[in-house]
């Protein structure tokens, strides 16, 4: 291949890709860009039977008591309905940022989150409970006494346990994003117990025989409301809808519907005991599920690299083009985003951008974009590197020949300096692939999170997880064999 069709073919590529992604983003933007027939709902699909992932048959279906409801509700309002999700720390943001409509999410109203968002009336009213293994006993808050006990982040659950802990010594909290995760910590030994709402304890006690849930006496109950950002004028239609269909036996029928027995509860087979025991067999209904993660992280991957190799070439042609202030500019640039987490630079892209520019970036767009930033200020280093590896007589003679500064680097430099520098791009490529899986953090549903949300559902870790590692791990393969034809294949042209 010459030197132009590489090129050609790279900006075709960005080019496909960049429309895909404009594409898949629209089904992942918010109401505020949507038309206005469109509500979009944001919810932390970690808590059957609130709601959880019907993993059943490959379909990423986000399905339960709170959708249920919220379908209704969208139905009778005249509107369509589309789902976001994130961890439910992240659903108050979301909402501040105008990112979603409004939240359910099995949501408490309490004084300190009134303050940020307005709620609805309460839809449905749960109690505290602790979570522990058989036969452990703890039925009140003075049992918790010198034990580790965990909760979901950003919960009432925390904040109740935070009292606890003040009156009950020797409390350790351990607080974690998810609910099976938490579930899977006490099964795992590493706390002796969780506060959880008992509707969704009884689902976990009922898919794992080796825990046992008690309700905690003299809690009040906790009302879940639905949640709108402050000034809302959804409230006060919701609330007449929502009162409606408690009214006409509408909710009572969802209430027997999810919460009586367990057909509520995704999983029915019975739990791996300790001990390394695999069963695959037990995920097989949802390997569909998660290899539909592989594309997404594909185009990211691909994406981000494409993007980052042309970003990181400006940068670099900024380092050794000579003039002091654009010098001094990408080096600061590259020392900051090489000396701060990737993951905290995709947290500020993702919940930042909207506050800042009022624009509505999609998980996937900052995704990209911060990956892109990121791998462009390593690349820059690289490229700088290959290219001050060309012979400096090249650029003597080009010169001397009178092409063109800029000519002569697209033409002549540029193009020997990426086949020195193949084998550092194969390497940041397989990096980002890698790497991809962070974007699960903000709600991609990617090969990660996919499997993250089968062991939520199936109550197992290790099998989806070694699957997903077995994904990754063919891909980054696929990618290394393909990088060393093609490497072999640009020597051969020399
Ligand atoms: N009701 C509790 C709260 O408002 C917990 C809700 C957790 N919801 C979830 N989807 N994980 O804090």
């Amino acid at each position: 291949m010459n030197k132009k069709k590489v090129w050609l073919s790279t900006i075709l590529v960005v080019a496909v890709v960049i429309s895909i992604i404009i594409g898949h983003s629209n089904s992942l933007k918010a109401a505020s860009s949507l038309g206005k027939d469109t509500l979009t709902m944001i919810t932390s699909p970690d808590y059957p039977p609130y709601e959880f992932y019907d993993t059943k048959g490959g379909d990423r279906e986000i399905v339960g008591f709170d959708i249920d409801i919220a379908k209704t509700l969208a139905e009778k309002l005249g509107f369509k309905l589309q789902i976001m999700e994130s961890d439910f720390n992240g659903l108050i943001p979301a909402l501040q940022a105008n990112r979603a409509d409004f939240v359910m999410a099995g949501m408490t109203p309490t004084p300190e989150r009134q303050k940020n968002i307005d709620f609805s009336i309460i839809y449905y009213e749960a109690k505290d409970t602790i979570v522990a293994p058989k036969g452990s006993n703890l039925k009140q808050p003075q049992d918790l006494s010198g034990k580790k006990v965990g909760v979901q982040l950003g919960t009432i659950q925390e904040q109740n346990a935070q009292k606890i802990a003040k009156k009950v010594a020797g409390i350790q909290l351990k607080q974690l994003n998810k609910v099976p995760e938490v579930v899977q910590e006490i099964k795992s030994g590493r706390i002796d117990a969780a506060i959880v709402e008992d509707t969704v304890a009884k689902g976990f006690a009922q898919a794992n025989p080796d825990l046992e849930f008690n309700v905690i006496p003299s809690e009040e109950a906790s009302g879940s409301a639905i949640a709108f950002p402050k000034g809302s004028s959804f409230v006060e239609p919701f609330n007449k809808v929502l009162q409606q269909i408690k009214d006409d036996g509408t909710l009572n029928k969802l209430v027997a519907k999810w919460f009586s027995q367990n057909t509520a509860n995704p999983a029915s087979s019975t739990p791996a005991k300790g001990g390394l025991n695999l069963d695959f067999t037990r995920i097989l209904p949802d390997i569909p599920f998660i290899l539909r993660g592989i594309p997404l992280t594909l185009l990211f991957t691909l994406l981000s690299v494409t993007l980052g190799l042309i970003w990181g070439t400006i940068l670099s042609l900024l380092k050794i083009l000579g003039i002091k202030p654009l010098t001094w500019v990408a080096n600061a640039y590259t020392s900051v985003f090489r000396g701060t987490p990737l993951l905290l630079q995709l947290a500020l892209v993702y919940y930042a951008t909207p506050q800042l520019t009022g624009y509505d970036i999609s998980a996937l767009q900052a995704g990209v974009l911060t990956f892109t930033l990121n791998s462009g200020a390593y690349m820059s280093e690289t490229i700088r590197g290959g290219i001050q590896a060309v012979d400096k007589g090249q650029s003597e003679a080009a010169m001397s020949m009178g092409v063109p500064y800029w000519l002569m680097m697209w033409d002549v430099i540029l193009p020997q300096a990426l086949k020195n520098i193949l084998p550092a791009l194969v390497n940041e490529t397989i990096g980002l692939l890698k790497d991809s899986a962070l974007v699960s953090t903000i709600g991609v549903v990617e090969i990660l999170r996919s499997a993250q949300i089968v062991g939520a559902n199936k109550y197992i870790y290790f099998e989806p997880l070694l699957f997903a590692g077995l994904i990754y791990y063919v891909l980054v393969m696929g990618m290394t064999l393909s990088a060393s034809a093609l490497e072999r294949r640009l020597r051969q042209s020399e």
